[in-house]
């Protein structure tokens, strides 16, 4: 993965990178009913938000998140130190081999696609394993240009039904889902937005063009907060 620096340097600075709250991890387990001692895998870490509030949750299981940019690992490193059933590495999350009990994937799927995302992770579920994962995901209907402009970096991007298509089409079973809008957004462009703030002084052209586009995405965000979703999806193989 080819990345600049500026923009590893200023998502690198978040407690996250993308939407996502602790309540909705807790939502998952609750309603997986996990509990006990799984080995859990956080695909795409980023620096571990997720894989804190795992830990913390389900104290007796063993936490790994997988994570392919070294500056996000050294960050999520470094604040998962201080939970002992957490790691976080460097690594690609195409070729986990687990077993696992659940895999967890905030907003990463996509790099890979979700019906082949879930198709690779298949062959790393322990017997009875699950995945939760968030997606973007439309609302269908007439979508707001704000909207098509928000999702136009991801040309793949469809409905909420289409998402459920491409879990079906890997073999797997839809358990639960959870529309993701408002708070959690909210939280991380407030963050963002706090870091785009604190790097904006001497900014090199090159930082202000990374700020400049971070900006942009906030400020379609603002259009339609209500429309811009991630579908937390919670399925398991057929
Ligand atoms: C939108 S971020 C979400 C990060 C984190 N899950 C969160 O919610 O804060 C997506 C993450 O997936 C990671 N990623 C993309 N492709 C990957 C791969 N093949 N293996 C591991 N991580 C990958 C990116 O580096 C990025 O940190």
């Amino acid at each position: 993965m080819s990345v600049p620096p500026e923009f590893i340097a200023l998502y690198s600075g978040l407690l996250r990178q993308g939407p996502g709250l602790p309540e909705d991890v807790l939502w998952a387990l609750e309603r997986l009913g996990l509990s006990g001692p799984l080995r859990v895998c956080d695909a795409g870490a980023g620096s571990g938000a997720d894989c804190a509030t795992l830990a913390r949750a389900l104290p007796e299981a063993a936490v790994e998140g997988i994570e392919a940019m070294p500056e996000f690992v050294a960050a999520g490193q470094a604040r998962l130190a201080g939970l002992p059933n957490a790691t976080l590495r460097l690594g690609d999350m195409a070729a986990l081999t687990g077993p696992y009990d659940l895999i967890w994937s905030a907003g990463a799927i996509y790099f890979l696609g979700v019906t082949e995302g879930l198709t690779a992770w298949r062959k790393a579920l322990a017997p009875g394993g699950v995945v939760a994962f968030s997606q973007g995901a439309l609302q269908g209907g007439d979508e707001p240009q704000a909207v098509r402009d928000f999702w136009a970096p991801e040309p793949g991007i469809t409905t909420c039904d289409g998402v459920l298509a491409q879990v079906e089409a890997a073999g797997f079973e839809v358990i639960g889902t959870r529309l993701l809008t408002g708070a959690p957004w909210q939280a991380y462009y407030d963050s963002l937005s706090a870091r785009i703030e604190a790097l904006r002084p001497g900014a090199s052209p090159a930082m202000a063009e990374v700020l400049a586009g971070s900006e942009r995405e906030i400020a379609l965000w603002k259009q339609a907060p209500d429309r811009i979703a991630y579908l937390l999806v919670l399925a398991r193989p057929r």
